[in-house]
């Protein structure tokens, strides 16, 4: 990245920052959990009956609280992407804080109400958080490019999962979680643009990369495959959502294909960029399809 394109971005994340500050909530995450129905694991152990929740709501509740633990990780990586300085030190500190409150809130509200089971729930945290977060592939555009997408796609997991859950106090637990989501989106989509304005071909580059590549943060977690999949034949996040909800409204805010005067390298990396999309809708297609067999 050229020097003249970092202080572009430190004086967009400035603004972002000061923007997020103003627009975000504050919010108590003892407010959302029901204390009053806690019952001392002791005197009453945990019964898979107990849980009120459609299993495939429990294992995407499961899932992203186990994403939202593995904070640590993401905080290690992220420190080492943005280096040092100011103002990119506090904004990860403010994010840290921000998204450590996700898995409280969480972590309580399912254990409160016997929603999990809480001595798998822990050895499923164990495992994630020592198996760390590692992302050695990724500089400072592709973080932009990645993070847009997976805040937007973990918002849009919460918001299904709540709707999903028939559980009003989870739902309204997972909107404001969503919320915080959002405002993370909205500032690294805000970065990204940044970035388009000022060196498209490098920010497109990295935009083929991650839409290429993406997968959600959790891979590290126990039996993610077997999970993603309950969650995704639920319809709570599967690759049409991912496609439609995800990347195709943060390339269309970007007006990526609308964009005029771009460079040779530029423009060859929008055809990939293209071909990568082409792809995605085959894949989409393929998995309409098999839904279809099946439902017939
Ligand atoms: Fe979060
Ligand atoms: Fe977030």
């Amino acid at each position: 990245m050229t020097p003249q394109l970092h202080e572009h971005l430190t004086q967009r994340l400035e603004a972002a920052v000061h923007r997020h500050l103003a627009a975000a909530q504050d919010w108590l995450p003892h407010e959302y959990v029901p204390w009053a129905q806690g019952r001392d694991y002791a005197e009453l152990p945990w019964d898979e009956a107990q849980s009120r929740l459609p299993k495939p709501v429990r294992a995407a509740v499961a899932l992203n609280l186990l994403t939202e633990d593995n904070l640590p990780g993401y905080h290690g990586e992220l420190a080492r992407i943005y280096g040092a300085s100011e103002p990119w030190r506090a904004w990860l500190d403010r994010w840290t804080a921000e998204e450590g409150r996700h898995a409280i809130v969480l972590r309580d509200y399912l254990l409160v109400t016997r929603a999990v089971d809480p001595v798998a729930l822990e050895a499923d945290r164990m495992a994630t958080v020592s198996g760390g977060f590692r992302a050695p592939d990724k500089d400072m555009l592709r973080t932009i490019a990645y993070v847009s997408l997976q805040e937007l796609a973990t918002r849009v997991s919460h918001r299904s999962t709540g709707r999903l859950s028939e559980d009003p106090g989870l739902d309204r637990l997972l909107t404001r979680v969503a919320m915080d989501e959002n405002l993370h989106m909205v500032l690294y989509r805000d970065l990204t643009q940044a970035a388009l304005e000022v060196d498209p071909a490098a920010m497109l580059r990295a935009l083929v990369d991650e839409v290429a590549g993406f997968t959600m943060p959790g891979t590290g977690i126990p039996q993610f495959a077997r999970r993603a999949a309950a969650v995704a034949r639920a319809g709570i996040y599967d690759l049409r959502v991912h496609r439609d909800d995800v990347v195709l409204p943060l390339l269309r805010y970007w007006r990526v294909f609308e964009l005029t005067d771009l460079s040779p390298e530029a423009e060859a990396a929008r055809d990939e960029l293209s071909a990568v999309l082409a792809e995605l809708d085959r894949r989409v297609a393929r998995l309409l399809s098999r839904r279809e067999l099946v439902v017939a």
